[in-house]
């Protein structure tokens, strides 16, 4: 998988340069998108192409590319990369600007990169004993419905889990649920699945939005609302979603099982649903 999308070329990720002028670089001034690639196949690629026209419109930097030529590149770069199972990472800049300055450039170039990297499965050890997590508070800023590539309130919170030996840290503002460092929370109570309503304090997750979508078949309740501090300490089921890591497990919240400590029988419903969407593509 060496092959990366720079500004119009396919070429080797290893030669792939940014100017260090690039907004990007300077100011964190740019969006991103991971998707996964199932089979060769890009996974819900429309949701994560709306995903990024939405992040694009919030920080009012013009999508450089139609939909139409975003999916020929980026198949184009999954190709290359030999298809089956991949990561793929976009981002958009706002380029490079002569001077650095923190108004926005009246007419930006953007700089456009796409790579990948493997995907690894949900490994059998996560599926039988799920994965741990720290609860911190949720110090990042307000507008995290952007998919922005100023990640360092992430990098260290998620830091301070892996340091704990934890997969995931799981953010709280004001006693009530945000999301993962890099990952949407579901919580089950009675039986109900339970998941923070959309809002600027968190990422509208692309497999949080299919978990949701595909619950309701099953006869799973489910619910979109706020979650008190409370309620996911004394949570039966904790799950995590993401491109990357499908539907995790939770099975320790601060060093504490979570439920009987081992994944749930709602979590295993909504994991087999999710395979189904997979094999839908
Ligand atoms: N992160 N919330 C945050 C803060 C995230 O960074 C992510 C994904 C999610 C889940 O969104 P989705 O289901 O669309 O992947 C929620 C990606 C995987 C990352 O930054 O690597």
């Amino acid at each position: 998988m060496d092959t990366a999308y720079l500004d119009g070329q396919y070429l080797p990720l290893a030669e792939a340069r940014v100017p260090v002028l690039d907004r990007g670089y300077l100011f964190a001034d740019g969006v991103y998108e991971v998707m996964p690639v199932y089979a060769g196949r890009i996974f819900a690629l429309d949701a994560h192409l709306d995903r990024l026209e939405f992040s694009l419109n919030a920080i009012q930097l013009p999508n450089p590319l139609t939909h139409l030529s975003w999916r020929e590149i980026l198949e184009g770069l999954v190709t290359r990369n030999g298809g089956g199972e991949q990561m793929l990472y976009l981002q958009v800049s706002r380029g490079v600007q002569p001077k650095r300055g923190f108004a926005l450039p009246e007419n930006p170039t953007p700089c456009v990169l796409a790579f990948c990297q493997p995907l690894p499965p949900v490994s059998a050890f996560i599926k039988e004993k799920g994965v741990s997590t720290v609860t911190r508070a949720d110090t990042r800023w307000l507008n995290c419905h952007i998919k922005s590539i100023a990640l360092l309130g992430s990098v260290l919170l998620s830091h301070e889990a892996l340091q704990a030996g934890c997969n995931e840290v799981i953010l709280l503002r004001d006693g009530y649920l945000t999301e993962g460092g890099s990952s949407n929370v579901f919580v089950v109570k009675s039986g109900v699945v339970i998941t923070p309503p959309k809002s600027r304090l968190i990422l509208a997750g692309i497999t949080r939005d299919l978990v949701i979508e595909s619950l309701p078949a099953a006869g799973i309740q489910l619910q979109e609302r706020a979650v008190t501090e409370a309620e996911l300490r004394q949570a039966g089921e904790i799950w995590i979603t993401s491109s990357t890591r499908e539907i995790y497990p939770v099975t320790t919240l601060d060093g504490e099982p979570v439920g009987d400590g081992r994944p749930g029988s709602q979590w295993a419903k909504a994991f087999d649903l999710f395979q189904a969407c997979k094999a839908r593509g």
